[in-house]
């Protein structure tokens, strides 16, 4: 079973999917961990992140793999926490994207795919590019404000909310009117709005939904 999982940055996409995956069994897919990943490896060789090409050439040599827990790995290297820190945060917008680090990036999520007996994928584009055939696909959404909350929380900085706030919009811009897989609701992806719901309340939503799917005629 694929289930694909797609929204906004700061919706909450990573906790509930990991849950998710907890709960069904299944792989959980960070795709976002994989772009940091690239943009990690980038800054660390100083190439521009401006070059499609330097990107790309990156993008296509790395291997990135996952450990038992989900964390990934670079080139057999732990990744975190590096990949969560404020320079990659700011730099990945960009290197993600060129069309070609997403082409590279993509196949090697969809090889991940393949070889996995079922997973949770979770990011932007997972249900429209990566898994648009997914088994279940949802789009989870809440307000600009809310997200900026959640994420300031989860870095452990609630003081910091109007700063992650101006960080979520101009991420949101970049992310929606980029030319190559810009953010959008895929045809067929089922939206659950977050705002004020804890993450066990949105896990519990969508296995009701896939519950329901799962065992209808
Ligand atoms: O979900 P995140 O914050 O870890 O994602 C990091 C960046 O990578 C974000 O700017 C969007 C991009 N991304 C993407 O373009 N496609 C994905 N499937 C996942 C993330």
């Amino acid at each position: 079973m694929i289930v694909s999982i797609d929204g906004p940055a700061g919706a909450g996409k990573s906790t509930v999917a990991k849950r998710l995956a907890r709960e069904l069994g299944l792989v959980y897919l960070d795709t976002g961990a994989m772009y940091r990943a690239v943009t990690l490896v980038a800054m660390r060789l100083g190439v521009d992140l401006g070059s499609e090409e330097a990107c790309a050439r990156i993008a296509e040599g790395v291997e990135l793999t996952f450990d038992a827990e989900g964390r990934i790995l670079v080139d057999g290297e732990p990744g975190e926490p590096e990949i969560r820190g404020e320079a990659v945060t700011r730099e990945v917008s960009r290197v993600s994207a060129h069309p070609r680090v997403r082409r590279a990036v993509v196949a090697m999520q969809r090889r991940l795919g393949a070889r996995s007996p079922g997973l949770v994928a979770e990011g932007r584009d997972t249900t429209t590019v990566v898994f648009p055939d997914a088994d279940h696909k949802f789009f989870l959404i809440a307000s600009p404000r809310e997200r900026a909350r959640r994420r300031a929380a989860q870095l452990g900085q609630e003081d910091r909310v109007d700063g992650v706030l101006e960080e979520i919009r101009r991420r949101d811009h970049l992310d929606s009117t980029r030319a190559d897989s810009p953010l959008q609701r895929a045809e067929g992806a089922v939206e659950v709005d977050t705002e004020g719901l804890g993450e066990r309340e949105v896990v519990e939503r969508m296995l009701d939904v896939i519950r329901a799917r799962e065992t209808a005629p």
